[in-house]
Order: C-alpha cells, then sequence, then structure tokens
C-alpha cells in the first residue's frame, strides 16, 4: 500500500502530499499521518513554509462519509485542522479539482489558498443532511462575509476558482503549474517576513455586520427547507459565527454537527449520495466493457419530450440533428427550445452567447436520411406502438450499423419496438422525464437483447448531460411509473370515502413531497390518463367524469381544483366536491372523516410494496436503486430517502400488517403483501440495502 501522506522538499519548502484515491476522502488512514507529518514540519527549523498538496485527479473532497455513523477516532478532521492552524510559518493550499466539504475546511485551516483555474470549491455538507462541521461555517464567512457564506453553505453549491478569487476565499489563481506556483507564493511569504493572520484571527468581515439583513435572508432560505433540518443548522452556525466568539462558535457548530450525523435525514441522504454511485455499476457491464463514442445524438420527434431531451444533449455539448413530421412541428419545437433559453437569458443563467453557441448545435431536418451520421439516435414520438415500430423500421434502414437506437416511451414493451428492428441488441429505452432539460433522471431500460457496450454507452452519456443514470428492465411502466399506479390505486377512493383533493395533497405535502396526487394530475393534464384508460378498457370514477366535462386540469383551468386567470394555484371548487358527493352517494358510500395516517397507509404502502415486487421481478437491480428514482424523477423527499429507505423506518412488520388489512378490506392486488417483504420482515432484514439479481 503506498503512503497516504507524503513530504518532499524544494528547498527550504516543504510540499505535503495526501494520496488516498479516489478522491482524497479525509479517512482516518489520511488524519493520523497528517497530523504525525504537521508535527514534524511545525518543529523543523530547516522548513521556512508548507505546501499542501493533493494527488490524484483532485484535493481533498470531504471527509470520509463512510466514516459517519461508527465510533470516531481520534484524531478527527478539527483536530488535524487545529494543528495546522496553529503552525507559524506560513501554509499554502495548492488546490487542483474540487475542494469539498472537509476538503474545504483542510484549506481553510492553511494561511492561504491558490487555485487551479479549473478548480471548485464549496462547502456541499447540506445535501447529506449536515453542515460543515470542521470549521466551515465560522471560518468561511470571516474570509468571504456572513451573506456570501450563508449562500455557499445552505445551497452546498461549489464556486469557480475565479468567483473564489473574487470573493477572497483564495489568494491566487493558477493558470497551469499549480504545483510550482504554490511553492513560488510559499517561498515569497516566507520571505517577506510578515507573520501570517490564521483564518481565525480575522475579523473584519463579520465585525459589525448586519444581522437584520442576514436574519432576513436566512427566513428566506428556511421557507425552501421543506422539512428538512440541515439548511436551518446551517444558517444558525453562520450566524453563530457572526454572533459568539471562535471557539464558541466552533463548539456550537459540533453539537448541531453531531446532532444531524446522527438523525434520520442526514442517514436517509447519506444513503441516497452512495445509492446514486452504486446505480451506475450494472449487473454483466464490468469494466472490461468499452463504452462506443458518440459524437451526434439525433432526436426523432419536437414535441414537449424531444424538444427537452434535445436540449439535454445540447447543454452536454452534444451537437443534435432534430427531426420531425413537417416543418410546421419542427418550427413549433425550435420556437419552444428557444423561448426556453430565452428564459434562462432572462434570469442571469445564460449569456446570449451561449445561447446563439446552443442553437448552433441544433440540425433541424424532416428527412430520416440526415439521421444516418447519428450516433445515437433516441425516439419522442407520440405513445402508440403502431407509430414506434414504423418509426424503428425506418431507423433500421438509415441508422449506421454502429448506431445506438432508444425509445422514451413512458409504458410500451421495448421488446416488442426492438423486434421491429433487425438490431435488437442495439435497442434500449432512455426514459426522460419532463421537463427533460431540467430533471435528473434517466430510466435506462435494457431490453432482453441489449447488448453490454450499448449500456456502458449511454451510462456514460448520462453522465456527460447531467443526468442520474438508473438501469431497469422490461415491465409495464418500467419501475417509476408502475409505483406511481399503485401509489394511485385506491386514491379515488379516498375521495369517495370522505377526503377532499385537497386534504390528501396536503398529506402529500405535510409528508415532504412537492405536490400532492390530485395536484400533480392536474399539472400533467387529466386527458392522458383519459386517453390511457379508455385504450385500456379502464374507468376512474372521479377523474373520468371530470374529463368528461371538459375538465383537463392546468391547461383547461378547472380539473381537480380550479386554476384562476392563468394562475398555478389550485383552488378547492364546490363543484368537485359536490361531483364527489353525488358519485358517493350512487354508490351507497357513506362519507367520513379520514385522517392522514390512512391516507399514507392507502397511498405510500402500496407504492413500497410495488417496489418490493419489482426488485423479486429483477426488474429493478437493488433497493437503492428505486430510491434514486423517486428522489430525481419524482419528488419524494430526499430527507426520508426514497421508499424503500423509508419502509425500513416505517417499519416492515407494521406495513405489512395494515396492507394485510387493506388487502382483506378491498382484495385488490396492490394491497398483497409482497412475498420479499414479508421475508424480510421475518427475517428481521432491512429492505432499502437489499440487492436483487436484476
Ligand atoms: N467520502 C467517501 N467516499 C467518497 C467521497 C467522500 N467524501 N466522495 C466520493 N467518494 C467515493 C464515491 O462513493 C465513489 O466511490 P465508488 O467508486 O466506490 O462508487 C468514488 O469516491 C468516486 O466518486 P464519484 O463517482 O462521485 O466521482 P466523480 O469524479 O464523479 O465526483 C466528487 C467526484 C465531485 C468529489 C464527488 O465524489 C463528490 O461530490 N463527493 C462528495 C463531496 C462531499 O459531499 N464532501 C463533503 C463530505 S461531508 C464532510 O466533509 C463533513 C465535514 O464537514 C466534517
Ligand atoms: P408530444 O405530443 O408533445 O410530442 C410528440 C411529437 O412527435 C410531436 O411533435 C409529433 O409531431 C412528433 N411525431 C409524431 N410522429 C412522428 C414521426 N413519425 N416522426 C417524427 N416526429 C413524429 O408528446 P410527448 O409528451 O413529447 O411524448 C413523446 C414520448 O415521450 C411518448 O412516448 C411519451 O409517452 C413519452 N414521455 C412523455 C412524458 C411527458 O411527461 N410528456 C414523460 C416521459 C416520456
Amino acid at each position: 500500500m503506498t503512503e497516504t501522506v507524503t513530504i518532499t522538499r524544494d528547498g527550504e519548502i516543504a510540499i505535503v502530499t495526501i494520496d488516498n484515491p479516489p478522491v482524497n476522502a479525509m479517512s482516518f488512514r489520511v488524519r493520523e499521518p497528517l497530523r504525525k507529518v504537521l508535527e514534524t514540519l511545525a518543529g523543523d527549523s530547516s522548513v521556512a513554509a508548507i505546501v499542501l498538496t493533493c494527488a490524484g485527479r483532485t484535493f481533498v473532497a470531504g471527509a470520509d462519509i463512510a466514516e459517519f455513523g461508527r465510533p470516531a477516532q481520534r484524531p478527527d478532521l478539527r483536530d488535524v485542522i487545529a494543528m495546522l492552524e496553529a503552525i507559524r510559518k506560513p501554509t499554502v493550499a495548492a488546490i487542483h479539482g474540487t475542494a469539498l466539504g472537509g476538503g474545504l475546511e483542510l484549506a481553510l485551516g492553511c494561511h492561504f489558498r491558490i487555485a487551479d483555474k479549473g478548480a471548485k470549491l464549496g462547502l456541499p455538507e447540506v445535501k447529506l443532511g449536515l453542515l460543515p462541521g470542521a470549521g466551515g461555517t465560522v471560518r468561511l464567512p470571516r474570509l468571504v462575509g456572513p451573506a456570501k457564506a450563508l449562500k455557499m453553505i445552505v445551497s452546498g453549491a461549489p464556486v469557480p476558482a475565479d468567483v473564489a478569487l473574487a470573493s477572497a476565499l483564495v489568494d491566487a489563481t493558477s493558470e497551469s503549474n499549480l504545483f510550482a506556483n504554490a511553492v513560488a507564493f510559499a517561498r515569497d511569504k516566507a520571505a517577506s517576513g510578515v507573520a501570517s493572520v490564521p483564518v481565525r484571527d480575522r475579523g473584519a468581515q463579520i465585525v459589525g455586520a448586519d444581522l437584520a439583513a442576514f436574519d432576513a435572508e436566512a427566513a428566506e432560505l428556511a421557507k425552501k427547507a421543506r422539512g428538512l433540518e440541515a439548511p436551518l443548522a446551517c444558517a444558525q452556525s453562520v450566524r453563530n459565527a457572526i454572533t459568539l466568539p471562535f471557539d464558541e462558535a466552533l463548539a456550537a457548530e459540533r453539537e448541531l454537527f453531531t446532532k444531524l450525523v446522527s438523525g434520520d435525514q442526514s442517514r436517509a441522504q447519506r444513503h441516497l449520495f452512495f445509492a446514486e454511485r452504486e446505480a451506475t455499476k450494472v449487473p454483466r457491464v464490468g469494466k472490461e466493457v468499452s463504452p462506443l463514442e458518440i459524437r451526434r445524438a439525433g432526436i426523432i420527434g419536437a414535441g414537449t419530450m424531444g424538444g427537452g431531451i434535445a436540449m439535454a444533449f445540447v447543454n452536454g455539448g452534444i451537437p443534435v440533428t432534430l427531426l420531425e413530421m413537417n416543418r410546421e412541428a419542427l418550427d413549433r419545437g425550435l420556437a419552444m427550445i428557444e423561448k426556453n433559453y430565452a428564459i434562462s437569458v432572462s434570469r442571469g443563467s445564460l449569456s446570449e452567447d451561449a445561447k446563439a453557441g446552443r442553437m448552433a448545435l441544433f440540425a433541424p431536418t424532416t428527412d430520416y436520411a440526415d439521421l444516418a451520421e447519428c450516433d445515437l439516435i433516441v425516439e419522442a414520438v407520440f405513445e402508440d406502438m403502431a407509430v414506434k415500430r414504423e418509426v424503428f423500421s425506418k431507423l433500421d434502414a438509415i441508422a449506421k450499423p454502429t448506431a445506438i437506437l432508444a425509445t422514451n416511451t413512458s409504458y410500451l414493451d421495448v421488446n416488442e419496438i426492438a423486434a421491429s428492428t433487425s438490431r435488437p441488441q442495439d435497442v434500449l429505452g432512455l426514459h426522460f422525464f419532463s421537463p427533460a432539460n431540467v430533471m435528473k433522471l434517466l430510466e435506462i431500460v435494457r431490453g432482453s437483447r441489449t447488448a453490454p457496450d450499448v449500456l456502458a454507452t449511454v451510462l456514460g452519456v448520462a453522465k456527460r448531460i447531467g443526468k442520474v443514470p438508473v438501469v431497469v428492465g422490461v415491465c409495464h411502466g418500467f419501475v417509476g411509473n408502475r409505483m406511481l399506479s399503485a401509489r394511485s390505486d385506491d386514491a379515488e377512493n379516498l375521495l369517495l370515502e370522505g377526503a377532499s383533493p385537497g386534504e390528501v395533497d396536503k398529506v402529500f405535502t405535510g409528508f415532504g413531497w412537492p405536490m400532492g396526487p390530485f395536484q400533480m394530475y392536474d399539472m400533467a393534464g387529466l386527458d392522458i390518463g383519459w386517453r390511457n384508460r379508455k385504450a385500456r378498457g379502464q374507468t376512474a370514477v372521479i377523474a373520468d367524469r371530470l374529463c368528461e366535462q371538459g375538465r383537463f386540469g392546468q391547461k383547461t383551468g378547472k380539473g381537480f381544483y380550479r386554476y384562476e386567470n392563468g394562475s398555478r394555484t389550485p383552488v378547492p371548487d364546490p363543484e368537485v366536491a359536490q361531483l364527489i358527493e353525488d358519485s358517493a352517494r350512487e354508490r351507497g358510500i357513506e362519507r367520513r372523516t379520514i385522517l392522514a395516517g390512512e391516507i399514507i397507509e392507502r397511498t405510500l404502502y402500496p407504492m413500497v410494496n410495488e417496489g418490493a415486487k419489482i426488485l423479486e421481478e429483477g426488474i429493478a437491480a437493488r433497493a437503492s436503486d428505486i430510491d434514486i428514482i423517486w428522489t430525481n424523477g419524482y419528488g419524494f423527499p430526499v430527507g426520508k430517502g426514497g421508499p424503500m429507505f423509508w419502509a425500513d423506518l416505517e417499519g416492515l412488520p407494521k406495513i405489512i400488517e395494515r396492507l394485510e388489512y387493506r388487502h382483506g378490506l378491498s382484495g385488490k392486488d396492490v394491497f398483497r403483501p409482497s412475498a420479499l417483504l414479508k421475508r424480510l420482515a421475518a427475517e428481521g432484514r432491512p429492505l432499502s440495502t437489499f440487492v436483487g439479481n436484476g
């Protein structure tokens, strides 16, 4: 095993290098040798200054997240940073790649920071349900001021090196030769003879800070926290940095960190961190499989999804050939894309030049022959098997032999679509979510014959275009939409038996969802489900009646709610309440008060149960994949870790008992507890760590 911390010398400058692949996390095996090295160098009179740097692709990317929840081992990160900060000779962090979390906190323990121009610096702990726990909340405001520190810490978003320089987070940036520049910088500081001031002793930025403005900003942020504790703790801790002496603020930060790290929300968010990375490791697609090169993508259909998918590729720097049935549809699609970019420009998140650059990456066409040069083609035409089969047989004739052919179908059988080509090994589903240029989730649907290199390629493409990929198998609705159907299965009965759409939705938002099911139907458009039901010979008592009255949701100003003057705010509608009451009376149902617990039990428990069935069938390889799908595609609250993680918090025996009760009452299949759920409960094992054979 190589040493994790080494010292080299450049004359009187000592260069300390941390080498703990892949991301130089501050594990115990780094902290202990680093402590020793710092102790040695502090007392070595031949050393005039110290440069702290990292081997490999990045500076320290944080504390070792895998160590959280295990017994603490000293020295902890705070001990090491305190030692570093106490060193009297100049210390310089030379930052490349990413200095994140504990990594940036370590750099804040140095007198100076010099960053490669491509580096990024941030405190993303909030995304793990934490706050920076090694002095970040107390030191950062001393460098950049409380307002900027608050924004960085509560958002968790890293800043690029030039922004870090402008806000005095770093002292210099380096175009090239970071390490040589850092050594020269350290040498200058040592030679100057001026005592370097540690960050803890720099108070200018926080003395006389405008607390009222700070509190107003913090209150705004709190409104967006939606039940998450960490953003509030982050704000409190930065406030402490202003109001308390350094050591007291540090102690208060520790107390808040300790509380968060042992709480369910942070456990849930850490589960999601590792789950997201695990999801990219796909059964039967090993590291030996080489991905194909994707230089140009083709998108068929420039409607709601095709337009968004095309933008996602272009945003990732991949040129797109965009095909529509005719010129009008193409122009309409392109106009929508241009409008979306114009909105980004007006919000200041995109420059006019960048917009022009992106628009230039689109090659619009109505001629299938133009797709011949594409390496990956995604079909996003109407959800109709006959239309899809026709498109794929045309593609089969014109696409280059190495091209990957993908469908964005929401429900249809990917194997049947693949069978309309002579190359089913090159066909798969790429199920994007609406709006496709924004939503992170990408369900990659592996057909029965999809080749491993095709999967390896699209996993790489997903990363390039900023998506969170999860590979799933073929079934009606795949993982996400299939579980969504289970969640909705009993929802109308809740209305008939006594709840209002508003009451059901309020339970959902109280749980942490961005919206409830009835708001979601209204937003998506009730006509879609209505058309689907009619095609499949199914009915829905309330939704069908609403559709018969032309109430399609937001787009018609009326659905389960009313929307006044084009507003998107749902307003309860007495006409809907009457319709529900009438429907109940016709069915002889006596309406009653329905409590929150029952609403959860009749919507979310069936969803968990369906997830377990999906695992049994091998449609998803791991329970954690399901959690990634639900938190990234459907708004399941991250603080609850996804439906599988939440099921463990809720308790499998309780869920099974209630499902059995509901199954007894209704006979509905969604309530019949899955064998897997029962087996895990009997063995006392968790659901969220289940790995099957998908
Ligand atoms: N601890 C432990 N493992 C980590 C880690 C960390 N901080 N950061 C990354 N890893 C692991 C990943 O799990 C992955 O492992 P695997 O290969 O076995 O799946 C491997 O390192 C590579 O990670 P990525 O696939 O994410 O690599 P990328 O190159 O895509 O991204 C990164 C690199 C931007 C550094 C990204 O890994 C990242 O964002 N890491 C987390 C950063 C973070 O949250 N830091 C704060 C930690 S909490 C903290 O510091 C608390 C402190 O305040 C006390
Ligand atoms: P849409 O109706 O907005 O767009 C479909 C587009 O395809 C239209 O512009 C149409 O002109 C074009 N088209 C139809 N046949 C074509 C052909 N033969 N050649 C070229 N273009 C053709 O539909 P939407 O919503 O974009 O859906 C597309 C697909 O994406 C469907 O399979 C749908 O199930 C799926 N999907 C939809 C989601 C949504 O939220 N709307 C989410 C995820 C998937």
